[in-house]
């Protein structure tokens, strides 16, 4: 084996050893074995190696792969980096160090990992050439998404003090209005991290800031996990704002956790869509965003969506659109399925606008199209607990509306000790309409609201 050869030729001291193998090495760049592989030490501690959560060698453990950092906003070093992660694939780590940045100028294919580390302490920045990107790109049909670069295969860590800048400031300066619901929009923008195909993803630590577009989308993906994470898409330009910048989006995902994070944008927090599955939210913070919401789904038509097993938990939200929210679309041709087994769990809520909500006349539609054509999404046993705080008086007294499509099947709403008060007077008033069952709280329908 070549690794053996080269392990010879490696100095026995204690620290780092570097190598240089026979294939080319980036300039700039280094790879170094940790010191339980050399000879002698390994025949030693060989034996009993700890290992992490997925059965992998750790960091101390694992081959480091480091590479140089960029000299300037358009030095792309996105080679190098697609290098690492291949020196790196089955059992190593890509370190990109503290107080550097490592631009990215080209689209990248990450779906070929296997037992991978990166840890992220400097700054990874996207290029902001909007002619290039939206030329190169990986492109999803759900919502017409792209991305700068995919991640997929199996065991993905990324962690660190580090950050991941999507340099969405140009993105946002030509947005010009160009919603990615809106049918005519022909102005993609790149979501900042986008998993498909993959297995145990760990996101830790990280600021993901400023994305073009959504901050994160999970696509095809088993596991995935983000904790003690920074989002934040704060615009310098006071007439163009960081819209559809949401933190968490999904599809096809079984097992979606997210804790310990904070999240500072204009759309949606959290919002598991189509076909998500076995959801753990827990001490999460969001500021200005349009809620932590189950859905959008049953957007597309003909097709079944549904969202199960969540339970959040410990959230605040402030100054926003929503609060608790649940969506689906109605309208002419839309899709259908449902929305089963929902907790929410000691929220607090402050100066937002629809505190609770369920939304069954998603995206745009008037009530005249949405009575004609009622959302086929049912929405059963969701729990809304300990939820609290104050709504921003747009809706008069409502500080929950519970309007249940009638062209599907509203049962098992529950709510329980709820205390939002309204500045727009009191008392406070729960809009409910079409729930079979009592939902817990006294409530009238929307047309007494
Ligand atoms: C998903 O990834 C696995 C390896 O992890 C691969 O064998 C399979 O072909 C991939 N599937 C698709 C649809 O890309
Ligand atoms: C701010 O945004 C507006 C609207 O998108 C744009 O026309 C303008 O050029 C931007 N200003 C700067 C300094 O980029
Ligand atoms: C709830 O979440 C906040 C962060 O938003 C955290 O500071 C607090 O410790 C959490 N509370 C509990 C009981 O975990
Ligand atoms: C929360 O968002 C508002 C705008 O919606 C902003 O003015 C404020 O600075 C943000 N607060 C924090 C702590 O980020
Ligand atoms: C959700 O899963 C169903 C299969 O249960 C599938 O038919 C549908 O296409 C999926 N939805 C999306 C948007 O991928
Ligand atoms: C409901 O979801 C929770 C997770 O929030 C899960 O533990 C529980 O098993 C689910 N219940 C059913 C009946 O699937
Ligand atoms: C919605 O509920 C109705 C009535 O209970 C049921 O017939 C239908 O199959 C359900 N739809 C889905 C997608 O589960
Ligand atoms: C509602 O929207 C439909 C479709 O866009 C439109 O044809 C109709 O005139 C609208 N009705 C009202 C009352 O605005
Ligand atoms: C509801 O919250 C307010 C503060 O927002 C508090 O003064 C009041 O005691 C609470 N009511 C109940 C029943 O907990």
């Amino acid at each position: 084996m070549k690794l053996c050869l080269l392990l010879l030729v490696a100095p026995l001291v204690s620290g780092s050893v570097t190598l240089i193998e026979d294939d080319l090495v980036p300039i700039g760049a280094s790879i170094s074995l940790p010191r339980s592989t050399r000879p002698i030490l390994s025949r030693l501690s060989y034996s009993h190696k700890e290992k992490d959560n997925w059965g992998n060698a750790l960091e101390k453990d694992r081959k480091k792969i480091t590479i140089r950092s960029s000299k300037n906003d358009h030095d792309d070093i996105s080679d190098d980096f697609l290098w690492a992660m291949k020196k790196a694939n089955h059992g190593g780590l890509v370190h990109l160090e503290k107080g550097k940045k490592y631009v990215i100028g080209k689209k990248l294919d990450l779906t070929f990992l296997k037992d991978v580390y990166v840890k992220l302490d400097g700054e990874l920045k996207f290029t902001n050439d909007i002619k290039y990107w939206q030329a190169n790109n990986f492109y999803y049909d759900f919502q017409k998404s792209i991305t700068f670069w995919v991640w997929g295969g199996k065991d993905i860590k990324i962690y660190g003090s580090g950050v991941i800048n999507g340099n969405g400031q140009a993105w946002w300066d030509g947005f010009s209005g160009a919603e990615i619901l809106d049918p005519n929009n022909k102005y993609y923008r790149p979501i900042l991290f986008l998993t498909d195909n993959a297995t145990n993803v760990e996101v830790t630590g990280l600021h993901l800031k400023d994305s073009p577009c959504w901050t994160t989308f999970m696509v095809r993906t088993k596991n995935v996990v983000f904790d003690n994470i920074y989002i934040d898409a704060v615009s310098t330009n006071a007439s163009s704002l960081p819209k559809n910048t949401d933190g968490f989006d999904s599809l096809n995902v079984d097992g979606l956790t997210v804790t310990n994070t904070r999240v500072n944008v204009g759309d949606d927090c959290f919002s598991p869509k189509p076909n998500t599955t076995n959801i753990l939210v827990r001490n999460l913070w969001c500021n200005g965003t349009h809620g932590v919401s189950m859905g959008s789904i049953g957007q597309y038509a003909g097709v079944k969506d549904y969202i199960s097993n969540a339970w959040i938990e410990n959230v605040t939200l402030l100054n926003g659109q929503n609060g608790a929210r649940l969506k689906a679309w109605a309208g002419p041709s839309v899709g259908y399925g449902y929305i089963d087994n929902i907790t929410y769990k000691d929220i607090h809520i402050e100066n937002t606008d629809n505190p609770v909500v369920l939304d069954q006349c998603y995206f745009n539609i008037n009530e005249t199209t949405c009575a004609a054509y009622p959302s086929k999404v049912n929405i059963t046993n969701v729990n809304f607990l300990n939820i609290y705080g104050t709504s921003s008086g747009k809706e008069g007294r409502v500080v929950a509306d519970l309007t249940c499509s009638p062209g599907a099947t509203c049962s098992g709403i529950h709510l329980e000790n709820i205390n939002i008060t309204s500045p727009a007077g009191s008392p406070p008033e729960i809009v409910c309409d079409n729930i079979q069952g009592d939902i817990g709280v006294e409530c009238i329908p929307a047309s007494e609201a």
